[in-house]
């Protein structure tokens, strides 16, 4: 049997925190691990917990996913999400879907289908047939940022785990960069952003076009399978993104339980959960 291991992350960006959003961010990310890690110890699946905790950081309005997300420059929510599962090296996700309240759980139930990556009005619809909740995801927030044409570089949520029976899964949603072209496509619904095998599994966060551009998640896990630690395959990542000055981040854990979390920006919220405890922006728990 496998010690589980579960990451999360809300993001990467540049600045600094102050003191209060730190401690509202950990006590969001905290509680999330909170809830989920005892599941994924008692047997629930790497697929299941990271589509539990995607869920949770997508309902969090502190996070651009989900509610919260930010605008696109025609006044509307786009919202991104995908989900693999490294066990069966399934993938699916929706591209750009308005209206839903957790674009993961359209993911979720795509993996079993023959289309699995569906967007826009198509996977609207998918959404309704499946008796999804649909909910308002405008914040004063996000509506604040959209009146001053604001644009960030990063905003994303994500988690990773391994199972007890080794199994490993990663799960990504974004609501974009904020105040880009209708209908940009992140990376967060692609492989680049988000990927699984039975080696590795990564979710990045950070500019999407340059996350793409480094195929960032799936080339970690394919560096993986093909004899790397993680921990090589995630500095040399982290190196190339540096010389290249992109900014991206990500976390990510393999078969045997090593996890790897980096960014070239200077914040990635991010939290872990495994047999020796919790630790979240750097505070380590037991
Ligand atoms: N990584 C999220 C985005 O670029 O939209």
């Amino acid at each position: 049997m496998a010690h589980p291991v579960l990451l999360i992350h809300g993001g990467a960006g540049q600045g600094s925190l102050s003191e209060q959003k730190r401690q509202r961010i950990e006590l969001s990310l905290n509680t999330i691990l909170e809830n989920v890690y005892p599941l994924l110890r008692d047997g629930m699946s790497a697929l299941e917990a990271c589509t539990m905790a995607a869920a949770l950081l997508e309902d969090d309005p502190l996070y651009n996913a989900g509610k919260g997300s930010k605008i696109q420059s025609d006044g509307k929510i786009r919202m991104s999400a995908s989900l693999m599962d490294g066990h069966h090296r399934r993938f699916a996700g929706c591209v750009n879907v308005e209206g839903l309240k957790n674009p993961i759980h359209l993911a979720r139930a795509l993996l079993s289908e023959e289309d699995r990556v569906l967007a826009g009005q198509g996977a609207r619809r998918k959404a309704r047939e499946l008796g999804l909740k649909f909910a308002s995801p405008y914040t004063e927030r996000a509506r604040h940022a959209f009146e001053r044409q604001q644009e960030g570089k990063s905003g994303t949520i994500g988690a990773v785990a391994l199972d007890t029976k080794g199994h490993l899964a990663a799960a990504t949603s974004t609501g974009g960069r904020g105040f880009e072209f209708p209908d940009r496509v992140s990376d967060s619904p692609t492989v680049a952003g988000n990927f699984a095998n039975g080696f590795a599994a990564a979710s990045a966060t950070g500019t999407g076009e340059q996350i793409v551009e480094f195929s960032v998640a799936a080339s970690l896990c394919t560096l993986v399978e093909a004899g790397q630690t993680l921990s090589t395959a995630g500095t040399h990542l982290l190196q190339q993104a540096k010389n290249a000055q992109a900014e991206f981040g990500f976390i990510s854990v393999d078969a045997h339980g090593r996890l790897y979390a980096g960014t070239t920006t200077e914040i990635l919220l991010w939290g872990s959960a495994t047999r020796s405890g919790y630790s979240t922006l750097g505070r380590q728990r037991l």
